[in-house]
């Protein structure tokens, strides 16, 4: 079975070539993104290997379908970048990574509070200059401090128990409530109104879909406390740029937290230093120093990786053998 891999980069290369040896797959791997225009690349393969900012529209997934690819696996979780029902009329099977390692973005949310609330990226830079002055470093203890996680998934709920182990309230917006977390971790399930009004950090969690995009907008945003901490390791699309942007300049988010970005496929995995930056929103956003951007790299752990390959050949050799498909992706995913 042949397999394409779109977006590749040498991490995702390493760690799949160590797991084929319990396999025996055809790799093909592509620098580029897959979309209407690349997917001729896909001509003579069996299965493309896609992430998050692979374009799975639906001339896409007809033109896939018209070069015989029967099958696209996701090295993900999400997969709010195909269109379902186009996969489904074309005959693609769809499948994705449900879980590989929710410790990796959990403990990256994480991350991004804690160098951003002490400012360790200011006193890294300030060190290396020789400059020891502790001025303009002041931070908040995060303990006794409240916390809003809106969904409480595989990630949120660790994130929770993060937040619990360093003495947060947690606020939760979820549809399901995970008793777990209330019992033994405190966590307390809100309206997202109330959320809003008494978090002092707020991190998002969720699935991105037609319910969840720009859950944070100007009316959200609104609604939160002044010098609010927003972290978004979800979606990109979850957060209304604009309307992030507005309330740092306008000084009602204090801190932002990133590693993801709506217009991210643009820039995001690629070395564009050599380039201007053409979007003018997230060049303001890299200028504000109470705002780090990571980029899409919450997953990046040894561990995620070497299950996001594990996964997805058990899927692929699923395929191969005509066997039911564990993590298949369908609409009621
Ligand atoms: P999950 O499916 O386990 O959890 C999502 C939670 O959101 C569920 O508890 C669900 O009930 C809740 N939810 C969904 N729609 C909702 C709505 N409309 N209102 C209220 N609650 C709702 O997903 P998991 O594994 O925790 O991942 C969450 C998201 O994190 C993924 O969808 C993906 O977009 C993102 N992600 C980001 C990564 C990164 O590297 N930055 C890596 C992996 C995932």
């Amino acid at each position: 079975m042949k397999v394409g891999f779109f977006d590749a980069h040498k991490f995702d290369k390493n760690v799949f070539e160590q797991v084929n040896k319990n396999y025996s797959f055809e790799f093909v791997y592509f620098d580029t993104t897959l979309d209407s225009r690349s997917s001729v690349l896909a001509s003579g393969l069996d299965a493309v290997c896609c992430f998050v900012n692979d374009h799975l529209d639906r001339e896409t997934l007809k033109i896939l379908s018209e070069t015989n690819v029967r099958i696209v696996a996701l090295r993900c979780a999400g997969f709010n970048n195909i269109d379902l029902d186009a996969a489904k009329e074309f005959g693609i099977k769809i499948v994705r990574v449900p879980k590989y390692s929710p410790f990796a973005v959990a403990e990256h949310a994480t991350a991004l509070i804690l160098c951003l609330n002490r400012k360790i990226h200011k006193a890294y830079n300030r060190v290396r200059d020789h400059n020891f002055s502790l001025d303009g470093l002041v931070g908040h203890d995060i303990n006794g401090k409240t916390v809003g996680i809106l969904g409480a998934g595989q990630i949120g709920s660790v994130f929770a128990k993060i937040m619990n182990g360093l003495g947060c309230e947690i606020l939760v917006y979820d549809k399901y409530v995970n008793d777990e977390l209330v019992s033994k971790y405190s966590c307390k399930y809100v309206k997202l109104d109330e959320l809003f009004s008494k978090s002092d950090i707020i991190s998002l969690h969720l699935p991105l879909n037609k319910d969840t995009v720009h859950v944070i907008d100007k009316d959200a945003i609104a609604r939160m406390k002044n010098n609010v901490m927003l972290i978004n390791t979800g979606r990109g699309g979850l957060v209304d740029s604009g309307a992030l942007l507005w309330a740092l300049k306008n000084e009602k988010i204090g801190h932002a937290g990133l590693d993801v970005y709506e217009e991210e496929e643009e820039v995001f995995f690629k070395d564009v230093s050599d380039y201007t930056l053409k979007d003018d929103c997230l060049a303001r956003l890299l200028t504000f120093p109470n705002v780090i951007i990571t980029s899409h790299q919450a997953f990046l752990t040894c561990e995620a990786l070497e299950n996001i390959a594990k996964t997805t050949m058990k899927s692929l050799d699923q395929f191969q053998k005509g066997e039911s498909l564990n993590n298949e992706v369908t609409k009621s995913n």
